[in-house]
């Protein structure tokens, strides 16, 4: 069901990386695609299943990749997609949902508000909610990238995956503790995002006040119950980093791999650069995972002056 466009993404050793990390390091590549993010492995499974069932209609709420994703996905099935977005999210992907032909309702608050807001729109409209991360199809086509990752060779160690509302976690790490066990999965949040990280490791729904990271894509409050119920069988450990590392971690892609990334597709080389000890001659797989960025924003990390080792 999933346009082909969006799998079999590149899979390579980055040896650039691995003086200042210490460790092997590779890339699974999930940005090359036309909503630059693995976000539409899942909206693809969303859309078909929809359209195959009479849907004319979903509203999504949406960080901005999710929405544009959906937006892409449903647009070439006849789709109409309503999509809830915090109009503080990265103007770019506001204008790419929009570009999209999506409708794009704003709210005045941040991801989990427009989660609220989708909701009622829904009820209202009387057409499907899809719910990123609890919707078992968005964690099944993240999770197709577990399944890339098992077929390739060489074998690696652990696989470190950018943590937000869990699809991609449970997704990749239910493969991973399937048919790769000895493979270590191991999320990743900032610092300043923290509730789904805090939840894994007290084995409960924690839920934050606020946020405050650049990692825009995976910013929630409120982790969904049965996604960290999920999480918890299949992650063997969630780590928190520092904005200093994420921007770190981004200039690094750029500098050593030729890549743009957007902030949550950094956490991964944040979490080496701050456990350096930990991952010493491992080889571990980050899953680089979207680019979108508003590119005011990306120079200002790129010119900020090198923050040093964590
Ligand atoms: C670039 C990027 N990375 C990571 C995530 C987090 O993924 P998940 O919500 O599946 O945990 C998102 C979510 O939208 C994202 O857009």
């Amino acid at each position: 069901m999933i346009d082909p466009t969006f799998l079999d993404t590149p899979l390579y050793r980055c040896e650039a990386l691995e003086p200042d990390l210490g460790c092997s390091v590779s890339i699974k590549l999930e940005t090359a695609n036309p909503v630059r993010s693995f976000k539409a492995r899942g909206t693809e499974l969303v859309a078909s299943l929809l359209v195959d069932n009479g849907a004319r209609a979903a509203v999504c709420a949406s960080a901005g990749n999710l929405g544009q994703a959906l937006a892409w996905s449903g647009r070439r099935r006849g789709l109409d997609v309503t999509v809830v977005a915090s109009r503080f999210a990265p103007a770019t992907k506001l204008h790419r949902i929009r570009a999209l032909d999506a409708r794009l309702e704003l709210v005045d608050g941040d991801f989990d508000l427009a989660r609220e807001r989708a909701a009622a729109v829904a009820r209202h409209d009387g057409i499907r909610l899809v719910e990123d991360s609890l919707d078992i199809e968005t964690c099944e086509g993240a999770a197709t990238i577990g399944l890339e990752l098992v077929d390739a060779a060489p074998s690696f160690d652990t696989v470190l995956i950018a943590l937000g509302g869990g699809a991609m976690a449970t997704g990749v790490g239910h493969v991973m503790k399937a048919l790769a066990p000895d493979v270590e999965v191991i999320c990743v949040q900032p610092l300043g995002a923290p509730a789904m990280t805090r939840s894994w490791h007290q084995r409960r729904v924690v839920t934050t006040e606020s946020t405050n990271t650049i990692a825009d894509g995976v910013a929630g409050r409120r982790p969904i119950p049965a996604v960290l119920d999920d999480l918890l069988v299949v992650a063997d450990d969630a780590v928190l980093v520092q904005e200093a590392s994420i921007i770190n971690g981004i200039r690094m892609l750029l500098d050593h791999a030729g890549l743009v990334v957007e902030p949550s597709a950094a956490l991964g080389i944040a979490a080496i650069l701050e456990n350096r000890d930990r991952f010493a001659g491992r080889h571990v797989v980050t899953i680089v995972c979207g680019s979108n960025v508003d590119l005011d924003a990306y120079h200002r990390w790129i010119g900020a002056a090198p923050t040093g080792r964590p």
